[in-house]
């Protein structure tokens, strides 16, 4: 384990069972339909790129790159859209792919984005639920684990750009960011 970890949350093995039950959901959930798989970065470019392997329907990935809040732990109402999607996704299918949700604002701000260029639905995919410390309500469809508020690192997740590498999903020590 990582000296900066206090504990694993989720191991490897933990995550790729997990993430091949949210595969086969989405998977029937999609049958003989395309859809567009659009992971968040840069904190779902990890988890996207195992779900897409477990995916059976007619996946076309695609990417938007969002800023919600950089080095520090709290999250700010201020998204910033760095990079906008490539597909037109007018009358197609959208899953959005996530790492976290935590205040729901990145989310609030991507669906009424997308919304306003007409997709033939819009569905939610998140690795890790963070509920308490939601501020906008939203349907989240599909949830791999519902996480405590702790400050969690790893599988993409970062503090301050560092700890996407592990392969876990850990707890960071309080001494890292206090
Ligand atoms: C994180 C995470 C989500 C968002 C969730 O991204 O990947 O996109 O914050 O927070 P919210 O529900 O409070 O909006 P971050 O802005 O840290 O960028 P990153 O993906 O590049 O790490």
């Amino acid at each position: 384990m990582h000296k900066d970890i206090e504990s694993i949350l989720y191991s490897e093995e933990v995550l790729a069972s997990r993430i091949k039950e949210l595969g086969d959901q989405i998977s029937k959930d999609y049958k003989d339909e395309r859809v567009i798989v659009v992971g968040v970065m840069k904190g779902a470019n990890v988890f996207v790129a195992d779900l897409i392997r477990n995916i059976t329907a007619d996946v076309i990935l695609d990417f938007i790159v969002v800023s919600s809040y950089g080095a520090s732990t709290e999250t700010t109402a201020v998204i910033r859209l760095l990079k906008d999607l490539d597909e037109n996704i007018d009358s197609e299918h959208v899953l959005i792919v996530e790492d976290i949700i935590d205040s729901g604002l990145t989310l609030e701000y991507l669906v009424n984005n997308f919304e306003t260029r007409h997709p033939k639905s819009i569905k939610i995919c998140t690795l890790l639920n963070k509920v308490e410390r939601r501020k906008i309500d939203m349907k989240v469809d599909y949830i791999g684990f519902q996480v405590p508020d702790e400050f969690i690192v790893g599988y993409g997740i970062d503090y301050a750009e560092r700890y996407r590498n592990l392969p876990y999903v850990g707890i960071l020590k309080r001494s890292v960011y206090e």
